[in-house]
């Protein structure tokens, strides 16, 4: 059995290459650049320990992975363009560096090439895989209205948040597993522990994504902090502050995000942490973890199979990047 670190190498072993034609270079190399920088790697990883859980990696393990990469890269791409984002993986965001046009075709065709490498997975399961991976992408931009729409909502509550944050991310993270449990072999049972094992990681993974967009320190992050807070994003800390301040405080949390004043960050973190958000974040990923662990109990292969995965679980909700 790999470790996270052995299959990130393994896999960018495969992947790091170039994925497109030359010309034109204007809209080929940023986007290739933009893979160049890396990331974490974490879905094309989970694809390769959801085949490696049941099977040795399979060779159609790697396009699966390749393609899985692609896809998330270009949701990366046009999210950015959608939240204003200047900054990733500590660099300028792709619409920042090279315009509009170029970060929404550049992940087009992202997506086209995703689709070149699922072509290259064997009959026996392509369809099955290429069906998951269709109802995950579809649910990925259900996920990111859902978001935008909330921007302007004020009524937000908690059971809409995981809901959409499962539908923008965590459905993806539980899909990579799958489609590499299926290579592998897997039964319907084992499959749905695993994705369930993926969905509830993939909570606790967004809830910890939105605790950094707040308090992650920006060398490590790579992002702009605050950019939940400047987009009035309805994360889970906003309808905490939202739900617990008193009267004054939350009148004063919603003039604030009525604003653009500078400080604005500043003051809404303030709030934050005066709700005791700490705690409250740890609960919640607990909650999630919790559950996802539950679900890789209930898959029936030996514990030592599921080493790879309990560890990386633990990473994902500690991480500071
Ligand atoms: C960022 O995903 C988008 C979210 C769903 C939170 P990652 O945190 O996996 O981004 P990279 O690929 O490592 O940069
Ligand atoms: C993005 O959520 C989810 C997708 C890209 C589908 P965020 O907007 O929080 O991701 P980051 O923080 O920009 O990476
Ligand atoms: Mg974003
Ligand atoms: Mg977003
Ligand atoms: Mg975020």
């Amino acid at each position: 059995m790999y470790k996270f670190e052995e299959l990130v190498s393994r896999f960018e072993t495969y992947f790091n290459q170039r994925h497109f034609p030359a010309n034109p270079g204007t809209l080929y190399d940023p986007v290739q650049d933009f893979l160049a920088l890396g990331g974490k790697r974490v879905r094309p990883v989970l694809s390769l320990m959801g085949n490696e859980l049941f099977d040795e990696i399979l060779p159609d393990a790697w396009p699966l992975a390749a393609a899985v990469e692609l896809f998330h890269n270009f949701t990366l791409i046009h999210d950015d363009i959608m939240d204003k984002a200047p900054l990733r993986r500590g660099k300028a965001t792709v619409h920042a560096a090279y315009g509009e046009p170029t970060a929404l075709l550049g992940g087009d065709v992202m997506l086209v090439v995703a689709y070149e490498y699922l072509n290259k997975i064997d009959s026996r399961y392509q369809k099955r895989i290429m069906q998951l991976f269709n109802r995950t992408a579809m649910e990925v931009c259900e996920g990111q209205q859902l978001d935008m729409d909330f921007e302007k909502s004020a009524s937000v509550d908690m059971p809409a948040y995981i809901h959409m944050i499962e539908l923008k991310t965590s459905v993806l993270l539980a899909a990579s597993l799958r489609m590499g449990a299926i290579l592998g072999g897997a039964s319907e049972n084992n499959q749905h522990h695993l994705y369930e094992f993926g969905r509830n990681l993939g909570i606790a993974f967004q809830v910890q994504d939105d605790y950094l967009d707040a308090f992650g320190d920006p060398d490590k992050f790579g992002k702009q902090v605050g950019g939940d807070i400047m987009a009035n994003k309805k994360t889970f800390l906003m309808i905490h502050a939202l739900q617990t301040a008193d009267e004054p405080v939350k009148k004063e949390l919603k003039q604030i995000m009525g604003t653009n004043e500078a400080g604005k960050v500043e003051k809404v973190l303030n709030i934050f942490r005066a709700c005791g958000i700490d705690a409250w974040a740890k609960d919640l990923k607990d909650t999630y973890i919790n559950k996802a662990f539950y679900h890789l109990e209930e898959i029936a292969v030996i514990s030592a199979r599921k080493k790879p995965l309990t560890e990386l679980a633990a990473y994902l909700v500690q991480r500071d990047k």
